[in-house]
């Protein structure tokens, strides 16, 4: 008796799970995510080239060609998918590169794909070698390529896929081989931070779509503290709209300041994890440079965490530098922390 297993797809609703650092995303998800280009705010260039290759490929009446976005958590990656798969009126199948265990996963998903659909594949740099060697065929060519048996007797057979379009989504780019790369043709586009202005009018944005007020130095509040990512914005607003709600006040820049140094997020937007980070490179470490793997034990953290999470915002305000050596804190980390006076020229 064998019971047949669910392919390793994820609901396109809640393709993101809930993790601290990523905060409430489910509701998120469905509430706040841009459903439309116009809503989707920032990322120009990557707007731009989308709308040409997407047009493109509409007019020859052909599925657009594989696209890989990467950046920094929260920033986006995955509602562009959405977005392509509703400009282009396809069949959304989402999963990611942990969910595919082994080779048979994949060319379950392969195969159920119906032609048009778009297979997006979140955090594919966790997909093992293996399982990357099926899909290089399946981009290129639209075919799939098994092996059948062990040994002598072991035989390929190759299946024909419908078309379809792989989007792919890693905060790792550097993981990804370039064999894998190269087989993006559609292209490879880098996200990047937002801007202060972005964020405000993201935040804005999602204040209407939840039905709170909010004036111009509650948003700003919000924005500075928001990592320029708009995962965290809507976050941080959502947090204060707590308290404003039990407080039955209204969302001002004080109940914002109030919100957030509860939860620990300073005025800049660091968190205690990013606080210990630079306390620890300073304390124990004598300021750096520190092995990645040194700071990781150091602080109990997974070392990838510390690479994907914490450290693209803290290189981004230049509170930490990497070098060859290892992780180096700045001078301006130390004046932010309180651990260097503005005055002192050392
Ligand atoms: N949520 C995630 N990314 C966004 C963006 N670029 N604009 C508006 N809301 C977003």
């Amino acid at each position: 008796m064998s019971s047949k297993k669910p392919l390793p797809l994820i609901n396109s609703q809640d393709s993101e799970q809930i993790s601290p650092e990523k905060g409430d995303v489910n509701f998120l998800d469905q509430t706040l995510r841009p459903t439309s280009w116009n809503d989707y705010i920032g990322q120009k260039n990557i707007k731009d080239n989308l709308h040409i290759l997407l047009t493109a490929a509409a007019e020859r009446k052909h599925p657009p060609e594989h696209l890989l976005f990467y950046g920094p958590p929260g920033l986006g990656k995955t509602t562009l998918a959405h977005l392509i798969a509703h400009e282009t009126r396809a069949q959304l199948k989402a999963t990611s590169g942990p969910a595919i265990e082994k080779v048979g996963d994949l060319a379950s998903i392969l195969t159920n794909l119906s032609p048009g659909d778009i297979l997006f594949i979140d955090e594919i740099h966790r997909l093992n070698k293996a399982i990357e060697e099926v899909l290089y065929p399946a981009m290129e060519s639209g075919s799939l390529d098994i092996i059948i048996g062990k040994g002598p007797s072991a035989r390929t057979i190759q299946l024909d896929l419908p078309q379809f379009t792989l989007i792919a989504a890693t905060t790792r780019i550097a993981l990804l081989s370039a064999p894998l790369r190269s087989r993006f043709s559609g292209g490879v586009f880098k996200l990047e931070f937002y801007t202060n202005e972005e964020i405000e009018k993201i935040i804005e944005r999602s204040a209407k779509i939840l039905g709170v007020k909010i004036d111009d130095s509650a948003k700003a509040e919000i924005a500075k503290r928001s990592r320029f990512t708009p995962r965290t914005a809507n976050y941080l607003l959502k947090r204060s709209r707590d308290l404003a709600q039990v407080r039955k006040s209204a969302l001002t820049k004080e109940t914002v300041m109030e919100a957030l140094n509860m939860l620990g997020i300073d005025e800049v937007g660091l968190n205690a994890t990013d606080r210990a980070l630079l306390t620890v490179i300073e304390e124990k470490f004598n300021g750096g440079p520190v092995g990645l793997n040194t700071l990781a034990a150091a602080l109990s953290e997974e070392q990838a965490t510390i690479e994907d999470v914490y450290e693209p915002y803290l290189l981004q305000l230049g509170f930490i530098e990497r070098t060859s050596r290892g992780r180096v804190i700045t001078d301006r980390a130390k004046m932010h922390l309180g651990l260097k006076s503005k005055n002192k020229l050392i």
